[in-house]
């Protein structure tokens, strides 16, 4: 199963996100390959503190090679990318849409691959989202999200018509949430309407726990297990795991 973190709006918690779900499905005994598909590295750097051995650049897949997955945990495995995947980005161009995909079901056997994508829809996020089989949008909670949420979920229904592909929205997870927001409230109401059959309950409220977590590469529910933040991350998991199952009953 191919989940992609996707939004074009940048800073919304797509790198933070992919970096908890991974380590939660790996920590449920799921074998899982984190995939960094944005030159900004982030989730690379997530997992790893030095810089990533060529081999197991991602990059190589757009220049006729393979990337090897690296070990990074018990049951985890990463294929990362540093800033040289971004000489491979051509916003307009179509040309390497199909290599992830292809690279994926060539051979890959893990149970979970949890896709990390830049902020835009240009060629490695469609290349994702083509190569995946569940689209999850974190988006923050602000009039200008509301738009962007509008395009992106176009952007994946042409995408599914074009190419004949399988990527569905699982659920837009809405992150960084203050408490007693009022403005988020009006906002929250507009996005239920709008697309509450794709709304996942929990929510993430911003902590500054989730950033020490990020710039230390620990997951918060490592960190601070008994904290807020990974309270929701781990609820979050769970309604992810339970709308996967009824997606994939159905
Ligand atoms: N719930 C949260 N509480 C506090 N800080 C958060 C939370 N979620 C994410 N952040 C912080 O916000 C910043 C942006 O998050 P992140 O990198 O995950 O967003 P992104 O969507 O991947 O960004 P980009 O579009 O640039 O790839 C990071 O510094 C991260 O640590
Ligand atoms: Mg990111």
């Amino acid at each position: 199963m191919r989940i992609v973190m996707t939004n074009q709006k940048g800073g919304v918690g797509k790198t933070t996100l992919a970096f908890h779900l991974a380590t939660l499905f790996a920590a449920d005994g799921n074998s899982v390959l984190a995939l960094d598909l944005d030159p900004q590295a982030n989730l690379t750097s997530c997992f790893m503190r030095s810089d990533l051995p060529p081999d197991n650049n991602v990059a190589l897949l757009f220049e006729g090679g393979c990337p090897r997955p690296l070990t990074v945990g018990d049951h985890l495995d990463l294929v990362g990318t540093d800033s040289s995947l971004s000489k491979h980005e051509d916003h307009d161009a179509s040309d390497h849409l199909e290599v992830i995909g292809s690279w994926l079901d060539a051979g890959d056997t893990h149970d979970v691959v949890v896709m990390d994508t830049p902020p835009a829809m240009g060629q490695f996020t469609r290349g994702a989202l083509l190569a995946g089989d569940f689209a999850i949008i974190p988006a923050d909670v602000s009039w200008f999200a509301l738009k962007g949420l509008a395009d992106l979920i176009a952007s994946i229904e042409k995408l599914r018509s074009s190419h004949n592909a399988g990527i569905r929205p699982l659920g837009i997870v809405l992150n960084n949430i203050q408490e007693r927001q009022s403005f988020a409230q009006e906002t929250w109401a507009k996005l239920d309407d709008l697309y509450g059959h794709l709304l996942f309950k929990t929510t993430i409220p911003e902590s500054v726990r989730v950033r020490e977590a990020i710039s230390q590469g620990i997951p918060v529910t490592r960190l601070d297990a008994r904290g807020k933040a990974a309270s929701a991350y781990r609820q979050l998991y769970k309604e992810i795991v339970a709308r996967l199952e009824q997606s994939r009953g159905c």
